[in-house]
Order: C-alpha cells, then structure tokens, then sequence
C-alpha cells in the first residue's frame, strides 16, 4: 500500500491534536510515510510538534515526523498532501476584527462581514505564497485547504491560479452539521447521507438529505428541530456560543421552512437579533482564547513533560480533524465518495454567476472532484447569493487591484452592514487596525478630489 508524505501549514494550530489524533486513528486507511508541520510561530509549533513526537512515538512509530519553521525543510519534491490551516494574525487579529465592527454596532464575526472582510484581505497573500512554494517543488500535490475565510481565500485562488486542479477549499461545517443531523436522528453518520446542499462557503442550504434507500430526511429534520430545538454533535465539549448559533436554526426553519440552513446564516438573516446577543467585550475569539487555546497548547506541554500521552484526552470526537482526511483518502484511492466542497460554479448552479465559488456536494476521485448538478435554485436563495457572491468578488478585487472604493463598495453590499457611511467607518477603522497584515486600498482621484 502507497505511503503518503504530507504536510500540514499551520501546524501551531490549536486545531493541530485534533488533525493529528484522527491520522493516528486512521493510519491503516491513509498510511503516512512522511509528516511534517510547518508554522511560522516557532513557540507555537514547538509545544504541537513536542507533543506529537509523544503521540507518535507511542502510537505511530514507524512515522517520519518533524516540524519546522523553515520552508526549504518543509516544501518538498515528494509531497502528496499539503494541510491549509493557517489563520493569519492569529486569534489577536481575530479578537479586532470581532470587535471593531461590534464597537460601530455592526456584527463582528470570524468569517461573516466586516470580521470576515478583515481576515479575507490578510489571508490571501499567505496562502498565495503557499501554493507558490507547493508548486515550486511538485505539480502532483493536492492541497487542501481549511483557511478562513474559506469563500474569499477560494476566490482568489481561483482568480491567480485558474489552471491549478489539485486546490481543493474545505470547510468542515456542513460535516458537523451532517454530524448533527445524524445523531438527532439516533445514529446515522454522514456518509449516511447524500445531500442535495447548494450556496457558498458559510451561506448554503442543504435542500434534500437522502439515506441509501431514497428517503428524503429534511422534513423529517425540520419536524424534530422545531419541536426539540437543535445542537451541535459534539454538544457536550461545546461553548455556550456555540449552542446558542445552532438553537438559531430553529428560528431560520420556522421563518424559511423547507430547507436546513447552514448555522452561519444567522448573521445575515437576524443580524438585529444576534447583535444584541454579542458581548462587545468578550467575543468568540476571547472565548477561545480562555477557552480552547489554553486548554490545547497546556495539554500539549504536559504531555510533553510526561514523556506519555496515554492518559491524555486533548481532543474528542473532532469533525474538523477527520474530515481533512477522509477527504483525502477519497481522492488518494479514486473512492468517489460524496462530500460538500467549494468550487468554481460553471453551471453546477444553473441560474447563478459561473465565477461564483459555490459550496456543493461533489464526487472525489483521483481526477478531482465531480460536482452533482443543482438546477435552478428558488428566488429567495438566489438573491441573497448573489449579493453575498458580489460582496465576496468586490472583496478580492479589491485586494488584486489595490482598490479602496472596491473594498467600501464590498462592505456596503455585506448584509450585516448595508449603509454606506457605515461601510466607511469599519473600513477605515480595519484598515488602520490591521496595518501591513492589509494590501495597500488606494482612493481614486475623483474620491480624492471629492474629499477635499
Ligand atoms: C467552524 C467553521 C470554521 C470556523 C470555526 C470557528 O468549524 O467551519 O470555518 O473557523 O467553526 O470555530 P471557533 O471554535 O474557533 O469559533
Ligand atoms: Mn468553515
């Protein structure tokens, strides 16, 4: 059996245990030769990369591992796999990008408006020079990529590198979501399913969810979220914010009965609602700060110390961690198993935008995925799509082609902000907040003028 060499970019993530417990798990399925993990936080890497020599040494020793901070040590010839999880700027910028837009009233969120915006525009120049250093060395690698925000970072992917088929954009939130659905409906997995889902990356909708007979579970779904209410899977290692966005889609259901929304909807759909439930003070990225963060990387350093990792439960149950591989063993091994990825339109969705990059189920084999067609979707889907697709494009265009007024025409589409002069101020403010980490947003002359 083929042995493969993989790397992970962002092996200093908090996320990094539980990606690592899952390829211990499944080391029969998706044999490793080679692991490295690559970060440019030396600190951070090394109390991850200590405590899976542990993990390794125990439960997979015949594993060449290392990590590094050098890229010559890490962007190799023979490289099969890379792992994208990077987040620049780290959970610093993540906590001024929840709480500029929260100090202007506006939603402030990892992934979803000016949060998101803000996280876009940092993102884009890493992952570039990801690929760039990937393809440098191999043509052959499949790169998979986790990095938020997953619908700007695809886009421009898309954009710089058309002709690249071996990027593949991920996210792992309609897994956790078919997780959830599974373990409502007492016990069945995600690969139970084949779902008819349709969107962009945080913003879909899963229209039919049917089992291996043809049974239709969607409005078995609704029935039981409307009378029980909805949790996560894993509910139980769960923070209260977390509960509270999936006790959400109750209300989406009863409003937009027919189909199950994907939890990011919230932000969009009751921007007035959740905003009153944000604690401008203390957002998510404090919660993980305090929460997981801590939790993780003291786990780790124990470990370490211990020389043992038997008696350590780092991580539980993760959907983030084994989703990255099963989706690699279905392309490794041309299984062509069914799972909801991010790909450029092309028709997939009839009646939106081909440059779109729409979060779809598709077949992944060998050859790269092999979308299902969607058909035409309903004017309410369609139209919230589309503006988000323009925020999404403008997003990237701005960045590419140093465009302030892009950047504010963008802002002004995103839902969660809507007005113009507000648009301007979260601008303004997130341009200052994130310094060199932004491209240059250059004013046009006529704003220029305009302005004096
Ligand atoms: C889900 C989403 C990711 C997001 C993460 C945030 O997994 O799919 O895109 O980054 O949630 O989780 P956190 O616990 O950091 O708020
Ligand atoms: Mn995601």
């Amino acid at each position: 059996m083929k042995k493969f060499n993989v790397l992970i970019v962002g092996g200093g993530s908090t996320w990094t245990p539980g990606l690592l417990t899952s390829l211990v798990n499944r080391k029969e399925q998706f044999p490793i030769n080679r692991l490295v993990m690559l970060d440019n936080n030396a600190e951070r890497q090394a109390v991850i990369g200590e405590y899976a020599k542990v993990l390794f040494n125990e439960k997979y020793p015949e594993l060449d591992f290392y990590y590094t901070t050098d890229k010559e040590e890490a962007y190799l010839d023979d490289l099969d796999f890379v792992f994208c999880q990077i987040r620049t700027g780290g959970y610093a910028m993540r906590e001024k990008d929840e709480k500029i837009p929260l100090s202007m009233g506006i939603i402030g969120q990892e992934t979803c408006g000016p949060g998101g915006f803000s996280y876009g525009l940092r993102s884009i120049k890493d992952m570039v020079d990801i690929v760039e250093n990937v393809r440098a060395k191999t043509d052959k690698a499949w790169i998979l990529n986790y990095t938020n925000p997953a619908a700007i970072v695809a886009i421009a992917l898309q954009k710089l590198f058309p002709e690249d088929k071996r990027i593949l954009n991920i996210c792992d939130q309609p897994e956790n979501l078919l997780r959830s659905y599974g373990r409502l409906l007492g016990g069945m997995s995600p690969r139970d399913f084949e779902p008819v889902y349709y969107g962009l990356n945080h913003f879909g909708w899963f229209e039919h969810l049917y089992d291996k007979d043809g049974k239709d579970y969607v409005p078995v779904l609704e029935e039981m979220i409307l009378s029980r209410g909805f949790l996560p899977a894993d509910y139980e290692q769960r923070d209260k914010s977390w509960l509270e966005t999936y006790a959400m889609v109750e209300q989406i259901v009863r409003d937009f009965p027919g189909y199950l929304p994907n939890t990011y909807l919230q932000y969009y759909l009751y921007p007035d609602k959740v905003l009153k439930k944000l604690n401008p003070e203390f957002t998510r990225a404090n919660e993980v700060m305090a929460g997981r963060e801590k939790r993780v990387f003291e786990e780790c350093r124990r470990v370490a110390e211990a020389g043992t990792s038997q008696d350590s439960n780092v991580v539980v149950n993760d959907a983030h961690g084994e989703f990255i591989i099963i989706v690699a063993e279905s392309i490794a091994y041309n299984q062509g198993k069914t799972f909801i990825v991010i790909l450029e339109n092309n028709g997939i969705i009839e009646n939106l935008p081909n440059d779109a990059m729409v979060e779809v189920p598709a077949a992944l084999t060998i050859n790269g995925p092999k979308p299902f067609a969607i058909g035409k979707i309903p004017t309410f889907h369609k139209g919230l799509i589309e503006g988000q697709n323009a925020y999404e494009q403008l997003t990237v265009e701005a960045y590419l082609e140093n465009s302030y007024e892009k950047a504010l025409q963008a802002l002004t589409l995103n839902r969660t902000v809507v007005s113009g002069l507000q648009a301007r101020q979260v601008l303004d403010a997130l341009i200052e907040a994130n310094g060199d980490f932004f491209p240059e947003l250059k004013k046009a002359e006529k704003e220029l003028e305009l302005a004096k």
